[in-house]
């Protein structure tokens, strides 16, 4: 199995990145592509595998998908009625896959559309509770039988208001994919404003040549119905936490890095706190630069929905801030267990004390290691531990930085680290 040897220490990466388009926009503007008579188009698409099993999910379910790995484009072309099953076996390695419940609802209201349900993640259970009940407010009834969830609407879907729990980006997107041709008008209160939602919304628009979804207040938003979505094209923005990965390789080998194809305007909470460690950071419209050439500060950060700091964005800082002197200190609000890459940085002797939902760091010099990911985020922040250490670090169950990062090991390289992919 694939595995990453990493010989550090890697000091001063120096060089540029080319940021990927951003997976978790391209999962739910693909899942959108259910709601086209015809087709739509996406550029700029990642070529990662969390994207690749939504191509795949979307063959099953009847549409065709022409990907370009190449051009960094996805066809998705609708001419028969979609099946209405979304099975086990694809949707138990993605949990985006749950859009396409929203979808398929949204599109096919009054047949019955059953899709199994997501199992937990290493981030922690992960319910669909909020899309459930938002379709329900639609007029959709419910219920889970043998494992799947069984959604219909026999007089069809008609808008209502909805207010979330808890921000949720899935739930928020899954309800506006639902609503898109619901009777009359829905409002959704307490939505997420991740840029990746806003790229969804901001598709669909333009797709009707009719702002139909808009803010009505900073987090409600209006959607009124449209009968029909024909055609659509649309260029993915850049990868917002794949771009901070890569400033986060500049500043843990305190070197100079700069990563193009991303929107700054993303990043708020991260740059300013890049600048509070010390760090220089210069902006472009599409690019950032990190300069981390010289001594670096503890901070203290709390995780929380855009435009405060990404939960994403916490276990890759955490491997940063475990290599600079003084105490650091990192709360997880939205995710029960994101401190898995805790105990991997450890057997780099890192210090890390967790309490709760709190990480307190003491910044030390790393040692190499054999370490195994759990997840995608955590991959990263291993991966970088392993760039600081002093050794060789052995890197397992890499497929997990696949599902969001593409040539891993080739952009690493570009940037002067020491990584070999072994098989
Ligand atoms: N929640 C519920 N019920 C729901 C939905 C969410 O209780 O029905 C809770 C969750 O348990 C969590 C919080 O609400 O505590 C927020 O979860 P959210 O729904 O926002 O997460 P998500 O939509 O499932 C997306 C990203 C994640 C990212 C989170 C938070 C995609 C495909 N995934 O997940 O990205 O961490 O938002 O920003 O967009 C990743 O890329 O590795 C990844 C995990």
């Amino acid at each position: 199995m694939l595995k990453y040897v990493i010989k550090g220490p890697n000091k001063g990466a120096i060089g540029s990145v080319n940021i990927e388009g951003a997976k978790n926009s391209c999962l739910p503007l693909l899942a959108s592509s259910i709601l086209f008579q015809d087709s739509i188009e996406l550029t700029n698409a990642p070529m990662v595998s969390d994207v690749l099993t939504m191509c795949n999910l979307l063959e099953v379910l009847g549409s065709k998908v022409i990907i370009s790995e190449k051009k960094k484009s996805i066809k998705v072309i609708n001419k028969n009625k979609h099946k209405l099953i979304v099975p086990y076996k694809l949707i138990s390695t993605m949990r985006a896959g749950v859009l396409l419940m929203g979808a398929l609802l949204g599109r096919y209201p009054k047949d019955k559309i059953s899709c199994a349900r997501p199992g937990g993640c290493s981030l922690g259970e992960r319910p669909t509770n909020f899309s459930i009940d938002g379709f329900k407010h639609l007029g959709a009834q419910y219920n889970l039988k043998n494992g799947y969830t069984n959604l219909i609407a026999k007089n069809g879907l008609v808008g209502n208001t909805y207010k979330f729990p808890k921000v949720s980006v899935t739930g928020t997107s899954n309800m506006i994919l639902a609503s898109v041709f619901a009777k009359n008008t829905t409002t959704l209160r307490n939505v997420s404003r991740e840029p990746e939602v806003l790229d969804l919304i901001n598709f669909l628009n333009a797709s009707a040549n009719y702002k139909f979804i808009y803010f009505k207040g900073y987090r409600t938003i209006q959607i009124n119905s449209i009968k029909k979505l024909t055609k659509g094209s649309h260029q993915i923005i850049g990868d917002r936490i794949e771009a901070f990965s890569y400033l986060c390789v500049g500043a843990i080998t305190r070197g100079k890095v700069k990563v193009n194809n991303v929107n700054p305007k993303h990043l708020p909470k991260e740059l300013e706190i890049l600048k509070k460690m010390g760090c220089k950071i210069k902006i472009d419209n599409f690019s950032i630069g990190i300069d981390a050439k010289r001594k670096l500060k503890p901070v203290s950060i709390k995780s929380a929905p855009w435009p405060k700091f990404a939960t994403d964005n916490l276990p890759i800082l955490i491997a940063v801030l475990t290599t600079i002197d003084g105490k650091s200190k990192v709360e997880e609000n939205v995710f029960s267990q994101r401190f898995q890459c805790v105990p991997e940085l450890k057997r780099m002797v890192a210090s890390i004390k967790i309490k709760k939902n709190t990480a307190t760091i003491i910044g030390k010099k790393l040692l190499s290691a054999e370490c195994i990911c759990s997840d995608l985020r955590t991959a990263f922040a291993i991966i970088l531990g392993a760039i600081a250490a002093t050794g060789t670090s052995k890197i397992f169950r890499v497929y997990h930085s696949k599902r969001g990062y593409y040539q891993l090991p080739k952009k690493l390289k570009k940037l002067g680290i020491n990584i070999k992919a072994i098989s």
